[in-house]
């Protein structure tokens, strides 16, 4: 196949949306539209991606930053047509395939895309335009067909009776050959619209006497446009339904699968249970054998086989095998909890390593830490982190029991086996074996009599 580059629109306002957003910003499984249409067209490598930006341009230029995309500017939202022709200055000489996205079709797919480049070239046509066959197909434009072959694209707006009643509807996703240049400069806007639309270059190039195609999209969901926050969440509903079908098929268990999130990335284990309330959000990896119940949300973490979350937030950590996790527990930013590990209800950990069969099971807050190997952390054990200015780290060595109600002022080291006794406060390191006290002796006085 030729060599391509992508031309991505998405300079709209998306009024329909009623946002101070740029429509293309808005997230879908957490991941803006216009970001869904490039990773599609990037998987297929291409020479250039350009993003024609105008409306909020400088919130997605600042989100694209440093991403491999190329800008240029739509000033004034003039339409589709004119969108493309700011992409002239960038591609006017190159001769590969321009494959034109709309930065509204989040949910299509690289595959499409290859095949839609793959028709241009095999039929030598100027333009193919990928169709959709959709059981409402009230504003889209509709694909005119004359003796069975694509005539034209007529816009909603624009259409007449007859035309209103087609099914087929163009999906806003064209490959176009070097001859787009000419025929977009043709475009006028003798529309309802009064804009300078894309889908009048169809026409256009079979004037020219240009061969135009298309090829219909197998899964109508693919080519769903976003245009308005119903449709959002319709996306939405089908990304989800999607991935718990794919979930499903590889032995994960749902409880009630109407009642959880998953984002499109998750990576589940076989024989993993998951219970309703749970969200699993981006950049997670759960094991085999878990157990995950509400209400519990976990993002960019990864977990281990045979591990446990109940009712707890866990973000940004790694979660060994046969962890208990919960209930109520916070596992915080760059926690590593070791096989075995437990923790329990409203304990919070924090950039802390937890080594195997460690425990932190009641109202303990451990952070900044490197805590070793079979330790018993006792009930409301506190890692005094933080000076007021710096935070600084509490080491705390293999086989050390922790008494009940202990403060650790860091930076403060404790050996291998010590013991610390239930409520001290721990401002100096305390050697390996030995155990330490630090609080104030009990007294006992006669107490006035009792009334
Ligand atoms: C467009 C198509 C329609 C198709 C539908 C598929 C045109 C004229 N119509 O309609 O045939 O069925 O998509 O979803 O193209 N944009 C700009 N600058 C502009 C106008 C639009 O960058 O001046 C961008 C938008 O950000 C959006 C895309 O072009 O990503 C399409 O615009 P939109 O207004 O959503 O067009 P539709 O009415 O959906
Ligand atoms: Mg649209």
């Amino acid at each position: 196949m030729k060599n391509f580059s992508a031309v991505i629109l998405a300079a709209g306002s998306g009024a329909r949306m009623k946002s101070s957003l740029p429509k293309v910003m808005h997230k879908l499984s957490g991941k803006p539209l216009v970001e869904w249409v490039i990773d599609a067209a990037s998987t297929l490598k291409p020479d250039n991606i350009v993003v024609v930006l105008g409306h909020g341009a400088k919130i997605v230029e600042e989100y694209l930053s440093g991403s491999n995309v190329k800008f240029v500017y739509q000033k004034e939202q003039l339409g589709s047509a004119h969108a493309v022709m700011q992409a002239e200055k960038v591609l006017k000489n190159y001769s590969g395939n321009i494959l034109v996205i709309n930065g509204d079709v989040p949910l299509i797919k690289s595959s499409t895309l290859l095949s839609l480049m793959k028709n241009n070239e095999k039929t030598n046509s100027a333009v193919t335009v990928l169709s959709a066959k959709v059981e409402n197909p009230f504003g889209y434009g509709r694909i005119v067909r004359k003796d069975g072959f694509l005539e034209k694209i007529s816009e909603e707006k624009d259409s007449n009776l007859i035309e209103k009643l087609i099914k087929e509807i163009n999906s806003g996703v064209y490959c176009f050959d070097k001859n787009l240049w000419q025929a977009i400069s043709k475009v006028k806007q003798n529309n309802a619209k009064k804009e300078y639309y894309l889908t009048d270059t169809i026409a256009i190039l079979k004037e020219f006497g240009k061969k135009v195609s298309l090829i219909t999209v197998k899964d109508e969901y693919e080519v769903k446009g976003i245009n308005n926050r119903v449709e959002l969440s319709q996306a939405e509903a089908i990304l989800k339904n999607n991935k718990i079908k794919e979930l499903l098929d590889k032995g994960i268990t749902f409880v009630d699968a109407t009642n959880v999130y998953i984002s499109y990335d998750a990576k589940i284990g076989s024989d993993t249970v998951i219970y309703p309330g749970v969200f699993i959000d981006k950049g997670v990896s759960i094991g085999k054998k878990c157990v995950i119940k509400g209400t519990s949300y976990i993002i960019d973490s990864k977990i281990g086989d045979e591990s446990t979350v109940l009712y707890s937030y866990v973000k940004g950590a790694v979660i060994d095998k046969k962890v208990k996790i919960g209930p109520f527990a916070h596992i915080r930013q760059e926690s590593v909890l070791k096989e075995n590990v437990g923790i329990g209800n409203f304990s919070e950990i924090k950039k802390a390593v937890i080594a195997k069969n460690s425990q932190v099971k009641h109202l303990s807050y451990i952070g900044d830490a490197n805590v070793g190997k079979d330790v018993n952390i006792g009930a409301g054990t506190i890692t005094c982190n933080y000076d007021g200015e710096k935070k600084h780290q509490t080491i705390i060595g293999s086989k050390s029991f922790v008494g009940s109600n202990v403060n650790f002022v860091a930076p403060v080291r404790v050996g291998f086996g010590a013991l610390i006794a239930a409520g001290s406060t721990i401002t100096n390191d305390v050697p390996s074996g030995k155990l330490a006290i630090a609080r104030a002796r009990q007294e006992l006085k006669s107490r006035k009599t009792c009334k």
